[in-house]
């Protein structure tokens, strides 16, 4: 079978494999259909992603159709069409045991620290795939993951019903936390540079569209809030800067939900974060998000199409890594079709 690997950093193969065997009875056998391109991926690619090691087959937003069970399996058969959930944990540290396993000690990712989704078949263990219903289509079920970050996101800045919510960025991650803070009933501001994913963002039920370039975005928070501030800020743009605007721009007893892996410093006072108590929290991939946020794309609840761009076949990769890194404004989500 075929894989796609990138086998030193800034060096990507489609290689030839041998087909993955079934080892442990709770263990499944999936034929991969489609995959995302996730800026991970890139980063990895690039040789930017301290926690990635290589060679490595990337990919962590993969779906397909089971072909063969172990003996022990119950939840799924042959012939269902599965997205995989790509976390593996020890289920004993800390974290695992007060079910906060997306930050085991002993983590591993598929398509990080160990092989992923961006290859012809693989073999998970039972409980990492989530059956999805038939009307979906593979690509729109590829966005079945980043939407999990985003349930994840809004979840940790307990984002509630009327709440005033400033996401930063309008990048594939944004444009989902968007829809999903709407979709719990927020009013949503979005910030972005770029014009184009604005209006994706306005289409998708932005209430306010704020052009970063253009203006103060904390001027304009304040103002729409009429002086409260936001009282979720998720921050989906990760830089040290947009940190520090999120710090000034959320309200009295309002939440800051951090999602980057930088580590150049942020400069943060203490005062407001005392004064108005705010909570400030990370949000790392996902914890048990996966069976809501299926049950959610069955009942077509999200806009999953939306976000998408392109779609290449799994052998055109090099063309579709540098459509991202020659366009990336007029790219959002790249799909890759097995
Ligand atoms: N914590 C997690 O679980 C998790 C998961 C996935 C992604 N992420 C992180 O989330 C971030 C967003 O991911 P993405 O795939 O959407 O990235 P992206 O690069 O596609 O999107 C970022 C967006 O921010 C915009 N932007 C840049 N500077 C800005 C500014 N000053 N103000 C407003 N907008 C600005 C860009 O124009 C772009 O549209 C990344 O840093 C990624 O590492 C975290
Ligand atoms: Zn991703
Ligand atoms: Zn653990």
């Amino acid at each position: 079978m075929k894989a796609i690997m990138v086998t030193a950093p800034g060096k990507i193969d489609i290689i030839e494999k041998d087909l993955p065997k079934i080892q442990s009875e709770n263990e499944i056998l999936v034929r991969i259909k489609a995959v995302g391109i996730c800026g991970s991926d890139m980063h990895i690619y690039h040789g930017t992603n301290p926690l990635a090691t290589y060679p490595r087959v990337i990919g962590h937003e993969f779906v397909g159709e089971v072909v063969e069970t172990g003996a022990g399996v119950t939840r799924v058969k042959a012939g269902d069409r599965v997205t995989i959930e790509p976390i593996l944990y020890c289920g004993e540290c800390y974290a695992c045991r007060t079910e906060r396993q997306n930050v085991c000690e002993k983590l591993e990712v598929m398509g990080v620290h160990r092989d992923g989704g961006f290859q012809e078949f693989v073999v998970v263990p039972e409980k990492n795939a989530h059956k999805f219903d038939e009307h979906l289509d593979w690509e729109e079920a590829v966005m079945i993951e980043p939407f999990t970050i985003a349930a994840q996101s809004t979840w940790r800045g307990d984002v509630r019903k009327g709440d005033y919510v400033f996401i930063m960025g309008a990048g594939p991650i944004g444009l989902c936390l968007l829809q999903y803070a709407k979709h719990k009933g927020a009013i949503c501001m979005i910030s972005d540079l770029d014009i184009d994913r604005l209006e994706i963002a306005k289409k998708l039920g932005a209430d306010y569209i704020l052009h970063a370039g253009q203006m103060d975005v904390v001027e304009e928070v304040l103002k729409i809030t009429q002086g409260m501030g936001a009282n979720v800020t998720l921050d989906a743009v990760c830089i040290p800067k947009t940190f520090e605007q999120a710090v000034e721009v959320t309200s009295v007893a309002g939440r800051v939900v951090v999602l980057g892996f930088g580590v150049a410093p942020s400069q943060i006072p203490q005062l407001p974060i005392t004064k108005r108590e705010l909570t400030i929290v990370g949000s790392r991939l996902q914890n048990n998000k996966f069976p809501e946020v299926v049950e959610l794309f069955n009942k077509k609840a999200l806009n999953p199409r939306a976000l998408i761009s392109h779609t290449f076949q799994f052998d055109q990769i090099e063309e579709a890594i540098k459509l991202i890194e020659t366009q990336s404004e007029k790219t959002c989500k790249v799909i890759l079709k097995f």
